[in-house]
């Protein structure tokens, strides 16, 4: 099995459908069947959510002294802002008597104050006043996710070690944030299966072409895996009514929780895609683009908006075509290759680093994944 990103001729070889695949239709139609299997069975290598910057909203979404309750890794989170501007995520439950901070809890000054018996707690998760008492407790702590803003996003550390600071960061690219560019133009849907899987459909080119029926797939340049950051650089030939015009793709990876792609050629976009667990089969998949507008006249914004809408409407129905996939897939630990497949190989490799054990919301999983030894029987 090589390693070596495909060659086009290969791929080119494949006959085209003639009109809508079954696939397709499915997609279209949305009322895709679903498989009875457990997500153990599924994705039993998902011992842990891999550790990651991950997103939990647009940083618009959340006004300074608004508190939201959120649910991602299987567990229940606070998400606030103080009036200092500075978004916090916590663990959901009070370590006083368990309330959840997030329903009926508010910001006062810089603190979160829990709606059972108003003990306030810091953006650090330290306890800074009891309303009935003359000391704080010293010992509680809720636990506290390093958060960062970038680009227009809030994003948390997850680690399943807690004392394990951020391992990287994510650039901030102001130069995408000027008049030059369109707002965000969001989607987001929920995908039934881990990130790992999404994430292998990306090496797996060869899908473009029998999934969304691209006329060509990227030619790839450089395709890098360093230790936590990954990279494509490659041309494609997007075809446009006068014609294939040659523009370029280039994306790179912030570990498992978020990517940046820039499409040129027709018309410069960058593409932030997030993926962050909900629980162990569930992922949500949040998209924005940005459009680098044709003009500032009237009739050159609208053609923006148009050429925006349109990249959000193809991205739906991608989106759409891979979910019929995603909803039934199992993961293959010993996949079948061919040579011209993507490199789906070097791709577990760079994954697997980000599975650290220790997670305790995954005792139940790891303990259902280790039943005694059966003997093997010989044939
Ligand atoms: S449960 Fe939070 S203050 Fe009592
Ligand atoms: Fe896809």
């Amino acid at each position: 099995m090589s390693d070596e990103p495909f060659s086009t001729s290969v791929v080119s070889r494949i006959r085209s459908f003639d009109g809508e695949t079954p696939l397709q239709v499915l997609a279209r139609q949305g009322d895709i069947p679903r498989t009875d299997m457990t997500s153990l069975e599924r994705f039993p290598y998902y011992t842990a959510f891999p550790f990651a910057w991950y997103v939990v909203c647009f940083s618009d979404e959340l006004a300074a002294g608004e508190v939201r309750p959120v649910r991602l890794l299987a567990r229940d989170l606070v998400l606030w802002r103080g009036h200092d501007g500075e978004a916090h995520v916590m663990d959901a439950y009070c370590p006083h008597l368990g309330a959840n901070l997030a329903i009926g809890g508010r910001v006062e000054g810089n603190d979160l104050v829990c709606p059972y018996h108003w003990w306030r707690w810091n953006g650090d998760g330290a306890n800074t006043h009891i309303p009935y008492s003359d000391r704080t407790n010293g010992r509680a702590r809720v636990h506290a996710y390093p958060v960062i803003e970038r680009n227009g996003f809030v994003l948390f550390w997850y680690h399943p070690d807690p004392r394990v600071e951020p391992l990287w960061d994510i650039p901030q690219l102001d130069a995408y944030f000027t008049d030059d560019w369109t707002e965000f133009k969001p989607a987001d849907w929920t995908v039934r299966c881990p990130w790992q899987e999404l994430a292998e459909n990306a090496p797996d080119y060869i899908h473009l072409r029998t999934v969304h029926g691209a006329a060509t797939v990227p030619e790839v340049e450089d395709l890098g895996f360093d230790r936590y950051t990954s990279r494509l650089r490659a041309r494609v030939d997007f075809s446009t009514p006068r014609g294939p015009t040659t523009g370029r793709i280039d994306t790179d990876g912030y570990g498992p929780g978020f990517g940046i792609a820039r499409f040129s050629g027709i018309i410069d976009t960058i593409f932030f895609a997030a993926t962050t667990p909900i629980d162990w089969e569930h992922t949500w998949s949040l998209k924005a683009y940005k459009v680098h507008k044709l003009g500032s006249d009237e009739e050159s914004l609208a053609r923006t908006h148009r050429v925006g809408e349109a990249l959000i409407c193809d991205l739906r129905k991608q989106m759409a075509e891979d979910n019929v996939i995603f909803d039934n897939k199992i993961h293959v630990p010993s996949p079948a290759l061919a040579d011209a497949d993507g490199p789906i190989l070097r791709f577990r490799r760079w994954a697997s680093q980000f599975y650290a054990p220790g997670d305790p919301h995954a005792a139940g999983r790891l303990s259902a994944m280790n039943p005694p030894a059966e003997p093997q029987e010989q044939r």
